[in-house]
């Protein structure tokens, strides 16, 4: 039995979660795990209400829980930052969720940006620092508001963060066994402190595992040939900013935010699922925003808890979905929401 704690969250993440909840029970259903659920109104709506972002005692409550299934966090009456730091980036941090999983795979019948790119050309993934960084908080202004204003943000990076992302990088390569190659993403020749660090501890690492070959790019160039040549990927290990940017990125190349999903994970603790493309705010409500991300979000749960029957068979299913569908995008799909889920769940089978 898992318990899953459940934060719906802002804008459209209610709807492709009640869709990803729906598709999670069938799995349920015909692969016998039972799983519990608690919903948490965490979010936008509480915020204004009450004033309240993510109090202590949920916070230790969501300690409890298997992992944490997500929908999405940002309000557009809400000033930028507030939920975000406030929600988010506070659960990634408190519950040491130091790793941000993000495949970017395109399925079958799925449209991509790149021309002349077909689904065996794509399919990398991005492991992303996910508890340090530029996105630590540290920093403050001095003189705020005046014309000799200075403005800080510190990242940090610690032996011991860079260290456990790398070592967790170079497991996932080899479990992953494909092309077994991981690259460092950063930007050695200018952060020569920050990265340099990043760089030795990859290469001191890289030598426990002679089995995974050892790549370097920097960011700029990460960018480039993520577009140029999506091929050359097979894992990506990199700090927490460029995670955030090039997972963007990935998530355009692999058919947009309607069907990009990651894991913020802490292998020893509570987990969060997630679909990763924010709360859009103009389709809430509509029923026409894409589930499939969301779904596949509890794909990586399953797969997450070892449950991994029931993970290639959803994953089976997502991909039988998509070459259905007309688009990835929001309203064009040729289905509603709740109808993309429907044909989710027909297809999943033992
Ligand atoms: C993401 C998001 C978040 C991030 C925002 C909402 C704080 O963009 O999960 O990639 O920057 O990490
Ligand atoms: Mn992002």
């Amino acid at each position: 039995m898992y318990r899953i704690a459940v934060i719906p969250g802002d804008g459209t993440g209610p709807e492709v979660i009640r869709e990803g909840l729906k598709v999670l029970k069938k799995v349920g259903e015909v692969f016998k795990i039972d799983f519990e659920f608690k919903e948490f109104d965490h979010g936008g709506e509480r915020y204004l209400k009450t004033g309240e972002v993510l109090p202590d005692k949920d916070l230790e409550e969501l300690k409890t829980f298997d992992a944490i299934y997500l929908g999405a966090i940002g309000h557009p009456d809400v000033k930028p930052g507030i939920l975000e730091k406030g929600i988010l980036l506070k659960l990634r941090f408190e519950l040491d969720q130091y790793i941000n999983l993000r495949p970017v795979k395109l399925y079958p019948n799925v449209e991509t940006p790149l021309a002349g790119k077909k689904p065996e050309d794509i399919d990398f993934v991005v492991i992303r620092e996910n508890t340090e960084g530029l996105y630590a908080g540290i920093g403050g202004f001095l003189k705020k508001g005046t014309a000799d204003e200075v403005a800080i943000q510190e990242m940090i990076n610690t032996r011991k963060g860079v260290e456990r992302c790398i070592r967790f990088a170079f497991e996932y390569t080899r479990k992953r066994n494909r092309a077994k190659t991981l690259t460092l993403c950063a930007k050695t020749n200018v952060l020569t402190y920050a990265h340099d660090l990043w760089d030795r501890v990859f290469r001191e690492i890289s030598k426990e595992y002679s089995d995974v070959k050892a790549d370097y790019a920097h960011v700029d160039a990460t960018t480039m040939w993520m577009v140029k040549n999506p091929e050359w990927f097979d894992v990506i290990v990199t700090p927490n900013m460029f995670g955030d940017i090039i997972t963007d990125l990935g998530a355009m190349i692999q058919g947009g935010m309607g069907v990009a999903a990651g894991a913020n994970i802490n292998p020893g603790g509570v987990s969060m699922f997630e679909p990763i493309g924010g709360s859009a705010p103009k389709y809430t409500g509509k029923n026409i925003i894409n589930p499939i991300a969301s779904i596949a979000a509890v794909q990586m749960m399953l797969d997450f808890f070892g449950e991994s029957q029931a993970a290639v068979s959803l994953e089976k299913a997502i991909i039988g979905t998509v070459g259905q569908l007309k688009s990835m995008s929001a309203g064009q799909m040729g289905y509603s929401t709740s109808e993309v889920a429907e044909l989710v769940m027909e297809l999943i089978s033992s």
